[in-house]
């Protein structure tokens, strides 16, 4: 059976990759290397093409008899959303229309798409179940909630069968040392940690003191990346052998504060995070936790990587490798 994985090269479409060749999927990656990097192409087929252009998408869908899609290509920078929203809007949209067309066109009905927590904006219950309201308050977050209303249509008008994926905090990398995050630039909290350790960056700030939780930090649900890409792969298989639509969370049901991931930082590294404080981030929130009933209910899955030290010790391998190769 052959998959496309739209944003193969990129830090989850990479190890999904990797867990789907595992388990004997054929792969073709389709990435245009914008944000997506060679070094973490893991195997499968490579198909060069872009999103924005329906033409590259149908060669790829129509040569390769591409059978189910998983989408990740997308602008994932919550603050450059702010700052630039037609950006993301132009982009994520477009691209993710321009993919569900051709794949309609092509008889192409399983879809895979990755979104994320900030469907939800600032949630009204934590751990935050899939039920809860939808309100999206920056513009990446607004363009995942868009993609949702429109493949519920497509399932109703034209039988797409869909399993949307909401992200908690993706971190970590592979146990194997293989592939990891290598976004440019980086905004995500251990990544931002790890780099500062070794000198790549020149500070790490801690964005607010002054939430309404037990340090005053903001709390987030961290979940190993490769956890994450099984749950693409249990998604997959669900979807040929049932196929019903869902959206489902992925996270651990457990938070940690940007203290506490400071503090087992220093454990794991045996190094001291000196940090500067500034102000919040426009839009970040206190806490958000998912609530994974779901997840395991209906696709089976089980957390193998998930737990907090495993998270930073891949990372850290990964980032240690990574300022030795340059
Ligand atoms: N943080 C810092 N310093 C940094 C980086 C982050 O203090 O250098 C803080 C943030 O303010 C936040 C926490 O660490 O409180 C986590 O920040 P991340 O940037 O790692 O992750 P976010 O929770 O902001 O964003 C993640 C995904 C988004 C998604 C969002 C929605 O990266 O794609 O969750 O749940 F939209």
């Amino acid at each position: 059976m052959k998959i496309l994985v739209a944003g193969g090269a990129g830090y989850i479409g990479s190890h999904t990759t990797k867990e789907l060749i595992k388990e004997g999927f054929e792969v073709v990656v389709f990435d245009n290397f914008s944000t997506g990097k060679k070094e973490l192409l893991v195997g499968g087929e490579l198909f060069e093409g872009d999103l924005m252009h329906k033409e590259s998408i149908k060669k790829a869908l129509w040569s390769k008899n591409i059978e189910a899609v998983l989408h990740f290509a997308s602008l994932i920078q919550v603050g450059e959303s702010y700052a630039d929203p037609r950006k993301y809007y132009t982009h994520n949209l477009i691209t993710s229309l321009n993919l569900l067309d051709v794949m309609l066109e092509a008889g192409v009905k399983y879809f895979v798409f990755s979104s994320s927590a900030a469907v939800y904006g600032e949630p009204l219950q934590n751990p935050i179940p899939e039920s809860h309201p939808l309100n999206p308050f920056n513009p990446y977050g607004q363009t995942k909630f868009f993609v949702e209303k429109v493949i519920q249509d497509y399932e109703r008008a034209y039988g797409l069968k869909f399993i949307s994926l909401r992200y908690f905090n993706a971190a970590g990398a592979d146990p194997e040392g293989h592939l990891g995050e290598l976004h440019d630039p980086e905004t995500h909290l251990i990544p931002n940690i790890l780099l500062f350790l070794l000198g790549k960056k020149r500070k790490f700030e801690i964005f607010g003191k002054d939430f309404p939780t037990k340090d005053g930090t903001a709390v987030r649900d961290y979940i190993h990346v490769t956890d994450l890409a099984k749950a693409h792969v249990l998604s997959l298989k669900k979807l040929l052998k049932s196929p019903q639509s869902e959206f489902i969370n992925l996270g651990t049901n457990k938070g940690y504060s940007v203290l506490e991931i400071i503090n087992k930082t220093e454990e794991i590294t045996g190094e001291k995070v000196l940090y500067t404080e500034s102000p919040r981030r426009e839009g970040d929130v206190p806490v958000l936790l998912a609530s994974k009933e779901k997840a395991e209910k209906i696709l089976g899955w089980k957390l193998y990587h998930s737990n907090i030290e495993t998270i930073i010790e891949t990372a850290w391998n990964w980032h240690r490798k990574c300022a030795k190769s340059m």
